[in-house]
């Protein structure tokens, strides 16, 4: 992934997160000492990713099991602090887990109440060693798919964990995009039968420095 030098935000933690070199103990001990002002610094930013992967989520869930949202198991890659979570269960979700690198940021999600569990210590890359594959109904990942963190090829490994049928909803920055491969290996998941496209956000409204894709699939039934 090419990682671009010149500034992308104006705010200063938020662009250096940005420009992580996507090595897991950089980000994981980045995040730790992040966790503690995360949530304000993303509100000074006017971060929405976690409100609109919840609206598609919202949405597209109706496909799944007669929309018995208490049932629907959710795994939040990537959970941080626990935005995302607390978006869906503020809209009835129940079976929500999350896991993350940074286990100071799976902490503070812990601690919001949202999830069933939320661990630290996963990398998504290997997410499939943590939990069973094809066993969540619906996988989200919010401010992941970013400059400097996961690889486009972390989406292969989200679509494993899902059922036939379940959905996976997630923000791409528009920046990411356009630099990574994302539309390449989306593209093949796509043109091999793995997943299908719902629904596409595009130049959605991600945070005050930058604009995001999101994505709604289904996975092969
Ligand atoms: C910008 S934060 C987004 C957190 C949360 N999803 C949200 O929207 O607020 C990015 C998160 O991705 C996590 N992360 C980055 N690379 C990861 C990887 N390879 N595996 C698991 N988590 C990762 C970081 O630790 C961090 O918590």
């Amino acid at each position: 992934m090419r990682m671009s030098k010149k500034p992308i935000s104006d705010n200063e933690i938020v662009d250096a997160a940005l420009h992580l070199d996507g090595n897991p103990e950089t980000i994981r001990r980045f995040y730790d000492i992040w966790a503690e002002k995360y949530d304000q610094d993303v509100v000074d930013i006017a971060y929405s990713g976690p409100r609109i992967v919840a609206g598609l989520v919202d949405k597209h869930a109706e496909r799944l099991r007669g929309a018995d949202r208490n049932a629907l198991r959710v795994l939040d890659a990537g959970c941080g602090t626990g935005l995302s979570g607390k978006a869906l269960h503020d809209i009835g979700f129940r079976e929500i887990h999350g896991c993350d690198l940074s286990p100071e940021m799976a902490e503070r999600a812990e601690e919001r109440g949202c999830y069933k569990s939320a661990v630290g210590n996963v990398d998504l890359m290997k997410a499939d060693a943590q939990y069973e594959r094809a066993t969540f109904d619906i996988v989200i990942s919010v401010g992941v798919f970013t400059l400097g963190h996961v690889p486009p090829e972390a989406l292969g490994v989200l679509v494993d964990l899902v059922r036939p049928g379940g959905i996976i909803a997630l923000s791409t920055r528009v920046q990411y995009y356009e630099e990574s491969n994302y539309r390449d290996v989306a593209g093949a998941l796509i043109d091999g039968g793995r997943i299908r496209l719902l629904e596409q956000l595009s130049d959605a409204n991600y945070c005050n420095d930058g604009a995001g894709h999101f994505w709604a699939y289904q996975v092969a039934r």
